[in-house]
């Protein structure tokens, strides 16, 4: 079977793609390095990686790597709330452009999309498990460009199944953790494990107290090839997550007990984060009923085991330094 990922140097993509060429899969890999690292993947016969910035400019190019494909996943994407923040206008323009060429080849040539959302999608969030029927509810703050860009991206792909025919699954991940996640990307497990790595403070935003829960990025590639060509999950979006809630101040004093290292905790104040503009979520846990019944799959990994494969990958000097305030447009 051939497998296209694209976003495969990054960081999810990069353990999707090893799994696949472990399950005996032939992997084309799209990525345009803006944050993914060719270095990050194995020299294996039965991988090649295309360096392309996937786009209108380049359709034609993603059509003739998508054209020979049995099965494609579009996880390229810029990421992060700080990138969300700063600029919004390259976030959005990214993912509907690389989406939309992803998408016209897939009807093109008929190929299964999965494509990776966000939890983003959900906004602030909810007190209570966040289930995939539950509204999105959207305001034009700089924070949802990016998540709005998502939906788009998935009513694309839901079109693609619905009335084009193509088989389609639509994935909204929610915080995935554990080693090769860049730290400038601002996401929180690998920015408190690079600082910490270092000798330097956690920086908290606020008081701590927001809640979110963390899969193993191994048990988020064991979703996303058991969700392929699964018939009952076509065409509608569909919960990856761990259901254990965690709160950022939690998580802090574990990534400091799991090395005992005895970095400083800062907090700011809320209203100084991005010089006032920081939109907040407090609670955002998923219900994943959908995807464990329809499956049977299950998170098996905890977040101290992501925290400390994060630590041995950075121990091992495979990681790059922690940049500040490092973006990747
Ligand atoms: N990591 C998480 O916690 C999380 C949570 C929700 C959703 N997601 C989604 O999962 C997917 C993978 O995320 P990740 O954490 O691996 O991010 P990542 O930044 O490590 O990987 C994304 C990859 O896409 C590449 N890329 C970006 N734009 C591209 C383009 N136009 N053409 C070609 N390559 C391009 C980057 O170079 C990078 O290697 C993304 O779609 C992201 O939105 C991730």
């Amino acid at each position: 079977m051939t497998v296209v990922v694209t976003g495969g140097a990054g960081f999810i993509g990069g353990a999707l793609v090893r799994r696949l060429l472990d399950m005996g899969c032939r992997v084309a890999a799209i990525d345009d390095l803006s944050g993914g690292k060719a270095a990050s993947l194995p020299h294996h016969p039965q991988l090649t990686l295309h360096r392309l910035c996937i786009g209108a400019d380049s359709a034609p190019q993603v059509q003739a790597i998508i054209q020979t494909a049995d099965l494609v996943y579009h996880l390229a994407s810029p990421i992060g709330v700080n990138l969300a923040h700063s600029a919004r206008f390259d976030v959005v323009e990214s993912i509907l452009g690389s989406g939309t060429a992803v998408v016209a080849a897939c009807r093109k040539y008929r190929v299964p999309l999965v494509i990776t959302s966000s939890s983003e999608v959900y906004g602030q969030g909810l007190p209570r498990p966040i289930r995939e029927a539950d509204p999105v509810a959207l305001d034009i703050s700089p924070r949802w460009g990016y998540a709005a860009a998502k939906l788009a991206l998935e009513h694309l792909a839901a079109g693609l199944y619905h009335e084009q025919g193509v088989p389609t699954w639509l994935v909204r991940p929610f915080n995935i953790a554990g080693p090769r996640q860049r730290p400038e990307t601002g996401l929180v497990v690998a920015s408190f494990t690079a600082a910490a790595a270092a000798g330097q403070p956690l920086h908290i935003h606020g008081d701590g107290s927001q809640v979110r829960s963390f899969l193993h990025v191994e048990d988020g590639v064991d979703a996303l090839t058991t969700i392929a060509f699964n018939p009952t999950l076509t065409g509608r979006p569909v919960n990856m997550g761990s259901e254990t809630p965690t709160s950022i101040l939690e998580l802090a004093e574990m990534v400091r007990r799991v090395r005992g290292l005895d970095v400083p905790i800062l907090k700011t104040p809320l209203e100084d984060v991005f010089d006032g503009g920081f939109t907040h979520a407090q609670i955002r846990i998923p219900d994943i009923t959908l995807l464990k019944s329809a499956t049977g799959w299950q998170p098996k990994r905890s977040l101290e085991e992501a925290v400390r494969d994060g630590f041995e990958e950075i121990e091992a000097g495979t990681k790059p330094t922690l940049r500040a305030g490092g973006t990747r447009l």
